[in-house]
């Protein structure tokens, strides 16, 4: 084992910890605006359907993997299975995506700050729907604006990074995730309160069938992987730094119940003000930029509230960020003897420059198209929300549930299942219903049927 590994403080630091990786953009931006383009209720019934049956079986590996190995991604595949394996491609692959995921996640993230400031300074006052949407165009087209919120952001999760596993990441996920809670709670039980409340709730809840095509159901399943941190290395990661009496089975189950809720809720406190301001629910990627503002212009206390939202958004995106940067940090600390200084601030400044054509994919390179009519920022999030991220999930899968050489008992006890019964579903999950499911996304995404 490495010398000298640190581990959580707590059971409760690490379920903060993993929670706050989970719960990021991809619950307060991503979830809404794409429930939102795919009619609502059926991509939601699917979506969770995902979850249960996909992502936390995978979460659970993840974590039994990392947990039985205490090291880095690319260290569990070399040292559970050789140094020669071809499984430690996986754990490549990972620490790959969770490294170009951190250069366009900061992208998106720099504009929640923007926002903040915004509202801040009080430039959001007043403005018509029109000018919010000029406002958000005028951001998306200044260089200048979105590479310095970028390079704030980055240098903030690197902050927390740099001081480790315990005094940074535990410590700062154990005030950022409460707090996002407590604003969430409040937005939530606004939304419920105004006069949108029962048609987003039926807009969420009431699937309508004749909405479900393959492609809908391919993005459902995509975004189980986001929204869960899975398939980048994170949670073997975040499961290394775990002591080997943890409940697994109950830790996971109470992670993916909070960021399944956090969606939900952001859901239901985004569509009421959408609906009941008579917006597009489908606005796409701009709708919490674009549509959030208008609302909480006519809102009493709406400037709060709006401060609060941005305050929450930004406060996810950074403890899902410095998930994504612990990935190749723990590697080069773990592996390469760096120390944890030196590996933090290269990979930071390595992915600040390639976030740097993610962000001039809004502007000055908005003609430059990588393949098809995706620019660098597209193809970035395709290749590694489609591509990646479901494809290193379906390797955990496998090699947890075929090549992982343990023993039944052995890998019971390393997930400490409380019962037989739920362990028996989690062999089934893990070895055919998860590889099946994600296998067949797979094929419909290289257009086989
Ligand atoms: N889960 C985060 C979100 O919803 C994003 C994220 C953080 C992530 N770490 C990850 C996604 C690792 C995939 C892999 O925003």
């Amino acid at each position: 084992m490495p010398p000298c590994r640190s581990h959580w403080s707590s059971r409760l630091g690490f379920v903060m910890a993993a929670a706050g990786s989970a719960v990021g953009l991809g619950n307060i931006w991503k979830f809404p605006y794409v429930a939102g383009q795919n009619g609502g209720g059926a991509f939601v019934l699917i979506y969770l359907a995902a979850i249960v049956l996909v992502g936390i079986p995978i979460m659970m590996a993840e974590f039994l993997l990392g947990r039985a190995s205490q090291r880095d991604a690319i260290g569990t595949f070399r040292h559970l299975s050789g140094r020669r394996s071809l499984w430690c491609l996986v754990g490549w692959a990972g620490v790959g995506a969770a490294f170009i995921l951190f250069s366009f996640y900061a992208v998106v993230a720099g504009w929640s700050l923007d926002y903040l400031f915004k509202t801040l300074s009080g430039q959001l006052d007043g403005c018509s729907p029109q000018q919010i949407t000029q406002t958000f165009r005028g951001l998306l087209a200044s260089p200048g604006q979105m590479i310095g919120w970028q390079a704030v952001f980055v240098t903030l999760a690197a902050a927390i990074v740099f001081r480790g596993v315990r005094g940074g990441i535990e410590r700062c996920n154990k005030i950022l995730m409460p707090g996002l809670f407590l604003l969430l709670l409040y937005l939530f039980v606004h939304g419920l309160l105004s006069g949108g409340a029962s048609r987003a709730v039926h807009f969420l809840f009431f699937p309508d069938f004749s909405r479900l095509t393959p492609q809908m159901v391919l993005e459902a399943v995509g975004h189980a992987f986001f929204t869960l941190s899975l398939g980048a290395g994170v949670m073997i990661t975040y499961g290394s730094y775990l002591d080997e009496k943890a409940d697994l089975f109950n830790l996971t189950l109470k992670i993916s119940l909070l960021d399944t809720l956090v969606a939900l809720m952001a859901g239901l406190a985004i569509f009421p003000v959408v609906f009941s301001a008579g917006l597009d629910p489908a606005a796409g990627p701009g709708l919490v930029f674009q549509t959030l503002p208008v609302v909480f212009g006519t809102l009493p206390m709406g400037r709060l509230l709006m401060l609060f939202f941005f305050l929450l958004l930004a406060f996810a995106a950074l403890s899902s960020a410095i998930s994504m940067l612990e990935v190749p940090v723990a590697w080069l600390v773990d592996e390469k003897q760096w120390s944890r200084r030196k590996a933090t601030t290269s990979l930071t400044v390595a992915a600040f420059i390639l976030g740097l054509p993610s962000a001039l994919s809004f502007n000055r390179l908005s003609a430059w198209t990588i393949v098809g009519n995706l620019t660098f920022f597209d193809f970035c999030d395709k290749l590694i929300s489609s591509w990646m991220l479901p494809l290193g999930g379906l390797a955990v899968a496998v090699y947890c549930g075929w090549f992982f050489r343990a023993s039944h008992q052995a890998k019971k006890a390393l997930l400490c299942a409380s019962s037989d019964r739920a362990f028996d579903y989690w062999s089934l999950l893990i070895r055919y219903v998860a590889p099946v499911a994600v296998a067949l996304v797979f094929i419909h995404q290289i257009g086989l049927f």
